[in-house]
């Protein structure tokens, strides 16, 4: 037996694909997760097998959740629902596995976006909890396209789980500290695939029954199913990618260096674990730039820009294999953990690909990001905190900003600073292999770091202003500021503009992608019609098909009634659904009466085909309340 196990082991070692087997015992757990009215502590849900039904017709998942659970003394489940429609309930007999005995099951009182506590007795014995269910058509985590917002002729479905979404789709224990793997049947009206984070189908099934399984064991937030018209194009070895047909072609060529990204990703922090790594690219309306589904990320096509440019966002989706699926923040307090070390890995990964200049260019806009992160929270908000302290009453998602992901990594990296690369990257190692697939929070990894880098010099931790950090607002004084001097030169151009050089003649003919969003960012404010048209005319911006280029320039088009420019900006609003481009524009259009008019105005057009998470934070912003 001994020896089968040490054969199993060393048989890991060797292959890179084979993954780590789940913890025998249950990982020491986090304290209590503000977000969730589960009950690990007691009973614990391990294996979860789904059978839905898909019907586009009536926009809703018909079928059944099996929850194979661990009981710690508890003779009760509470799982999280909210807007489910819950049918029978039953437990699984102890005695008998053919005969499901009806259990009592009832709604506890809950609330708002919390959902309400599904509470399930469970008989001496019982390990198996099944619970029959319908969603509505309003769940959160999903959006039910049909034809028009997609670029064929049939529907698409997809889910969006993180953060506390899954339990609009899934009765489950939907909290970060709990990890279950999972089997699923989804049945699907042909000839639409259906997709999941788990090992997947390249092929249509006929029937449209498609089964998936997930053997590593995740948390709840990264369950994830796309149903839609699917071409599959491999990558690599172990990578490929999943569109719609008439854009997996550019899907495939924009992704190209994915397998690359793989091994560069291995060499430094160690074997990707979760065997294959797959992307779909989702229909515009998706509501993040990327979501790290475990086998399947998730991505939205505004980063098809046709150089290559923007895979970052397939370098940071692909560091989430580490940071966050295998060593997961235990609350949403703690999503730095999850954020900031991605952004860290993220980034030496594209050093790694293109080399120190480029990786300093994306720091440097990520340090803009985090000084305007802050001072849209406010210098001194608790909400510029690295752990946050929200409470049950206030939604992960109402306060989702760039801290997270950028005082995160600006945390990191002033450690590395501090301690030398080769130091850090032993640590980093070192924290992904001791906490892989555990969950862990704020207060345990500071014992990490204490205990394997801090206590190694006498006064470390004060020096790196740990606690400035952690639990003080705004950008500490010892962040490292980054420098770049491809941007050094970028600013020369725009003085240069500034004081009579036209436009036209500026030396910009080779800046990337990069270079042009730094270049925009960093224009004066106001400008005048007439340097607006003369910057339009030098550089095409209004009819730019880089979206990140487009959001930069239509602030400009914004803030200087830039007239021209209006068309554009709304077909752009109108296009996409993704929230980092939304929540920005529709902030500044709302910064006057005429601009929020004009807000209104798209908004009642785009909010229809916008996810309920979109629809969320701009409804926010433009106060909208059902003027529909
Ligand atoms: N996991 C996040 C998306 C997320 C975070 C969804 C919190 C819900 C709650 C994903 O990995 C992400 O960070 N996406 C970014 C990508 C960017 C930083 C490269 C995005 O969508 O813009
Ligand atoms: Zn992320």
């Amino acid at each position: 037996m001994q020896k089968t196990l040490l054969s199993l082991l060393l048989l890991c070692l060797f292959l890179p694909a084979c993954p780590a087997p789940p913890p025998a015992t249950p990982p020491v757990l986090a304290p209590q997760d503000p977000h969730s009215f589960a009950n690990p502590e007691e009973v614990s849900v391990r294996h979860l097998e789904l059978d839905l039904t898909v019907d586009f017709e009536r926009q809703v998942l018909e079928g059944r959740a099996i929850l194979h659970v661990e009981r710690h003394g508890g003779d009760r489940i509470v799982l999280d629902t909210r807007d489910l429609s819950v049918g029978k309930v039953a437990v699984r007999s102890p005695t008998d596995p053919d005969t499901d005995l009806p259990v009592k099951s009832e709604f506890g009182t809950g609330g708002g976006s919390l959902g309400r506590p599904l509470i399930v007795p469970l008989p001496e014995g019982a390990d198996r909890v099944i619970v029959e269910y319908t969603t509505r058509p309003e769940a959160g985590a999903l959006q039910w396209l049909n034809p028009t917002q997609t670029s064929g002729e049939h529907p698409f479905l997809f889910t969006q789980s993180q953060a506390i979404l899954a339990r609009t789709w899934v009765p489950c224990q939907d909290t970060p500290r709990v990890r279950m793997t999972y089997e699923a049947t989804v049945r699907v009206p042909p000839p639409l695939m259906a997709v999941m984070s788990a090992e997947n189908p390249t092929e249509l099934a006929a029937d449209g029954v498609y089964h998936f399984k997930m053997e590593q064991p995740i948390p709840s937030y990264l369950l994830a199913l796309a149903v839609g018209e699917l071409a599959f194009r491999p990558l690599g070895e172990r990578s490929g990618v999943y569109a719609e047909p008439s854009v997996v072609d550019r899907a495939a060529w924009e992704f190209a260096e994915t397998e690359q990204m793989i091994e560069l990703a291995e060499g430094l922090y160690g074997p990707y674990l979760w065997g294959r790594f797959d992307l779909l690219v989702l229909p515009p309306s998706f509501p993040f730039g990327g979501m790290e589904n475990p086998r399947l990320t998730f991505a939205t096509p505004t980063i098809l820009a046709g150089d290559r440019s923007l895979t970052a966002l397939v370098a940071h989706e692909l560091a989430h294999s580490w940071s966050g699926n295998l060593v997961t923040n235990a609350t949403w307090n703690d999503l730095w953990l999850n954020e900031g070390f991605t952004v860290y890995f993220e980034r030496r990964i594209m050093e790694a690909l293109h080399g120190p200049d480029y990786a300093a260019m994306l720091a440097l806009l990520g340090y803009q990001d985090l000084q305007a992160g802050v001072e849209d929270l406010g210098a001194n908000s608790p909400d510029t905190h690295l752990r946050l302290d929200l409470g049950p009453e206030r939604d992960p998602d109402d306060v989702f900003s760039d801290i997270p992901y950028e005082k995160g990594y600006f945390f990191l990296r002033a450690i590395e600073e501090e301690v030398g690369r080769e130091r850090f990257d032993a640590f980093l190692k070192g924290y992904f292999d001791h906490f892989a697939f555990q969950s862990v929070d704020t207060a345990t990894f500071l014992d990490y770091l204490r205990d394997h880098l801090l206590r190694e010099e006498d006064g470390l931790e004060e020096k790196l202003q740990v606690a400035a950090w952690i639990d003080g607002p705004g950008i500490p004084t010892n962040c490292p500021v980054p420098n770049s001097p491809a941007f050094e030169q970028v600013e020369a151009q725009i003085a240069a503009w500034q004081g009579g050089t036209p436009a036209a003649d500026l030396a910009t003919a080779d800046w990337d992608t990069h270079r042009r969003l730094h270049f925009l960012r960093s224009l004066p404010e106001p400008m005048t019609a007439d340097q607006m048209a003369e910057l339009d005319a030098a550089f095409g911006l209004t009819t730019s098909g880089n979206a990140e280029l487009k959001m930069a320039w239509y602030l400009h088009v914004i803030g200087n009634r830039y007239a021209p420019g209006y068309e554009a900006l709304e077909a752009f609003l109108t296009g996409m659904g993704r929230r980092k481009f939304l929540s920005p524009l529709y902030q500044k259009l709302a910064e006057t009466p005429e601009g929020l008019e004009r807000a209104k105005a798209i908004y009642t057009k785009a909010r229809p085909t916008y996810h309920p998470m979109s629809v969320g934070t701009v409804d926010g912003i433009l106060g909208w309340k059902g003027q529909e």
